[in-house]
């Protein structure tokens, strides 16, 4: 890179606020679930962008969007980046959309600085990053890694019975789940640009985190069953109330997270529905959703085997039975070297301070470290806050990630 890349601030800005109109819950939250008309709308948006930046689209079976910058060398492996725009219930504006249209930005500064890639550099909108709507996170970088099988896909169910199917199908996507995976050395490497979602850049006045691991996370659902009947008539000791089995078990998650001895364990019941859910009927089912996650697989895996062994415990104590599906248990990502390195000299070179961190939030950057070397980069966001309609990361910040992610995808293009 001779030029320096300028970015057009002013214009992403505009953009984030646009795209923050998409939403099914009043501003300034943001809740844009998987294929619906507020994702369409986004993904339309998106391609708009792209169309107008004069990037080649193509969209996959699953519905992740891809706009191609073709290089000097159009047959060398592509240099990839990107993120998500799904926001999951109550969220916030910055959470994904910064990788995407942020990565779209950078595009264009390199543009108008006159860089010509040698690789392809491919901007990625991934389908549901979020696991709101079927229950799974990264639905999109799952199958593009060929983490998730097809067959695991179709089998996939939301909250009222639709399929994975039946969903992309009416948002035009039909082909087969098969093609999404990637062809061996379809990247060369891969870089997201992403909030931090947490406090430490912020507390330390760093404007740039460079990402060398990713969190592993594992997620369950546990369902409680026992015996319904009226709130007034089935006196105490005749219950067998299902809520009360996962609100005992809620209370062990928490245990459990804070025993493993690692101080990065976190555990979390985000989802707790009880059935039928009136207030004169004692609840006969209760669903619970549990969220455990560390940078270290052992930790996180002795709790998770510890809430599992809790709840066929607290389900034989109440008289209740219990179902247990996990819903995903994934490995740490340890970020690759060259993409790294990367990151640290393209903040280097443009004097901005920055610190080696890990992500304990998940990306799609945690599959697309099974594809090609992957790296991140992390801006601060106010008081470390994330999934919340409070989430703010200044104009400033936003632009300095962007400089840092374009000179990044200079480097790794040549
Ligand atoms: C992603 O949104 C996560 O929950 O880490
Ligand atoms: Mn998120
Ligand atoms: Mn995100």
């Amino acid at each position: 890179m001779t030029a320096a890349v300028k970015v057009d601030i002013a214009r992403l800005s505009a953009e984030l606020e646009e795209l923050a109109g998409f939403t099914d819950s009043p501003a300034p939250s943001v809740t844009r679930i998987l294929f619906t008309a507020t994702d369409r709308a986004a993904r339309e948006f998106f391609k708009q962008c792209c169309r107008e930046t004069g990037l080649l689209i193509r969209e996959d079976a699953v519905g992740n969007i891809f706009g191609r910058w073709v290089g000097s060398d159009p047959q060398a492996s592509a240099v990839g980046t990107g993120s998500h725009t799904d926001a999951i219930p109550n969220s916030g504006r910055y959470d994904g959309t910064v990788g995407v249209f942020g990565g779209l930005e950078a595009i264009r500064a390199l543009r108008a600085a006159g860089h010509q890639p040698r690789r392809s550099i491919e901007l990625l909108m991934f389908t549901a990053e979020e696991p709101t709507r079927y229950g799974i996170g990264c639905l999109g970088s799952r199958l593009l890694s060929g983490t998730l099988s097809p067959a695991a896909a179709t089998a996939l169910r939301d909250g009222s019975g639709t399929s994975l199917d039946e969903a992309r199908a009416e948002c035009g996507f039909r082909g087969d789940l098969a093609t999404v995976a990637l062809p061996a050395g379809y990247y060369e490497t891969f870089v997201e640009l992403h909030i931090e979602q947490g406090p430490l850049l912020e507390k330390e006045g760093l404007a740039i985190g460079i990402v060398e691991a990713i969190a592993a996370p594992a997620s369950m659902r546990v369902v409680f069953h026992g015996q319904g009947g009226h709130a007034g008539t089935v006196m105490m000791p005749d219950r067998r109330d299902a809520l009360l089995g996962a609100a005992e078990l809620a209370l062990a998650v928490d245990r459990a997270a804070r025993a493993t001895g690692s101080p990065s364990t976190v555990g979390t019941v985000g989802v707790m529905q009880p059935f039928p859910g009136a207030i004169n009927s004692i609840p006969s089912r209760c669903t619970i959703e549990i969220d455990v996650r560390d940078t270290a697989l052992e930790p996180r895996d002795a709790a998770v085997e510890e809430i599992l062994s809790g709840a066929r415990a607290i389900a034989e104590r109440r008289g209740l039975t219990v179902g247990i599906q996990m819903l995903n248990a994934d490995p740490p990502a340890t970020c690759g070297t060259a993409v790294v390195e990367a990151v640290a000299r393209a903040s280097a070179q443009l004097g901005i301070p920055s610190r080696r961190m890990v992500s304990r939030a998940y990306h799609d950057s945690l599959f697309m470290a099974r594809v090609c070397p992957t790296g991140m980069i992390f801006i601060p966001c106010r008081d470390g806050v994330s999934h919340r309609p409070d989430e703010y990361s200044s104009p400033e910040e936003i632009r300095r990630g962007v400089e840092v992610l374009a000179l990044t995808l200079a480097e790794l293009s040549e």
